[in-house]
């Protein structure tokens, strides 16, 4: 049984993760910016067996509701043992390419947002001693690529932060996981085609909940992207800058 905090609760990949942990009996504090969706994704987590269902809406970009939200869900759920953060959009590249408000505007959801929780999160988890703090990156952040890279050098900002973070909050007992996942098929990517390389959201939701389990550091989901990743990030940038990716 956690107490745990979700921001992006109606992310496809954080819903199927959190139906494992509502199946231990946990309590949760969901945030999303939809009230509707949220409601629905709260109403399962209860059917499937979660003691306590608390939630709010807020969207990821309202800065300084942050630290309240944070404080709400400590205060609601009686303390916290894990918190994950799922939110996220895929921007349009081109756009982004000929805009920096659209570039900022991705970066301020996607880097910033997650940045912003971060530090009341790891403010309160060290002063607590515990804890388990997970997001969602992706693999995309590990090598910045003509296709995607506003959404990449977001993500890759995310996991050195995450990085950082681990390193300073291992001696206070705190644990610092950051999820990578590959080609996930959800809302996010619905107009994909779709290939072998794709994974279910509920696929990688076994895997974050075994990571946080194991209290791991960093997980790529499917576990292939590890392989896959360590070639992509190794190959020469003389090579790598002529290669339409
Ligand atoms: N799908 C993939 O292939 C893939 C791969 C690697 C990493 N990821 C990452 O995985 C995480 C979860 O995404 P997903 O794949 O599960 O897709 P998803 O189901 O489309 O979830 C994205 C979530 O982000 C929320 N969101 C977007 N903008 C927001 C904002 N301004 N404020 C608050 N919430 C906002 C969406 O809320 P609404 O429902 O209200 O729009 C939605 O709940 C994201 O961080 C994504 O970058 C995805």
């Amino acid at each position: 049984m956690r107490r745990i905090l979700i921001f992006g609760a109606t992310s496809a990949q954080a819903e199927a993760t959190a139906r494992l942990f509502a199946m231990d009996g946990s309590r949760f504090f969901l945030v999303a910016r939809d009230p509707g969706k949220l409601a629905v994704v709260a109403d399962d987590l209860r059917l499937r067996g979660a003691v306590k269902v608390a939630v709010a809406a807020a969207d990821a970009l309202e800065f300084e509701r942050h630290p309240v939200l944070v404080d709400e869900a400590f205060d609601v759920l009686n303390g916290l043992d894990v918190v994950l953060i799922a939110h996220g959009t895929l921007p349009d590249q081109k756009s982004c390419e000929q805009s920096f408000a659209a570039t900022r505007r991705e970066f301020d959801i996607n880097a910033l947002g997650v940045m912003s929780l971060l530090i009341h999160v790891a403010n309160r988890f060290e002063r607590q001693g515990f804890g388990t703090i997970g997001v969602i990156s992706s693999v995309a952040g590990d090598r910045g690529r003509q296709s995607n890279y506003v959404y990449g050098a977001a993500k890759g900002a995310v996991s050195i932060f995450m990085q950082g973070l681990r390193n300073r909050l291992h001696s206070s007992g705190v644990n610092v996981l950051t999820v990578k996942p590959g080609f996930v098929d959800t809302p996010m990517t619905a107009a994909f085609p779709k290939g072998t390389l794709w994974a279910r959201p509920q696929q990688v939701a076994r895997g974050i909940y075994a990571a946080i389990e194991k209290k791991k550091d960093v997980v790529y989901l499917p576990w292939f992207w590890s392989p896959i990743m360590w070639v992509i990030r190794g190959l020469p940038e003389a090579i790598f800058k002529r290669l339409r990716l």
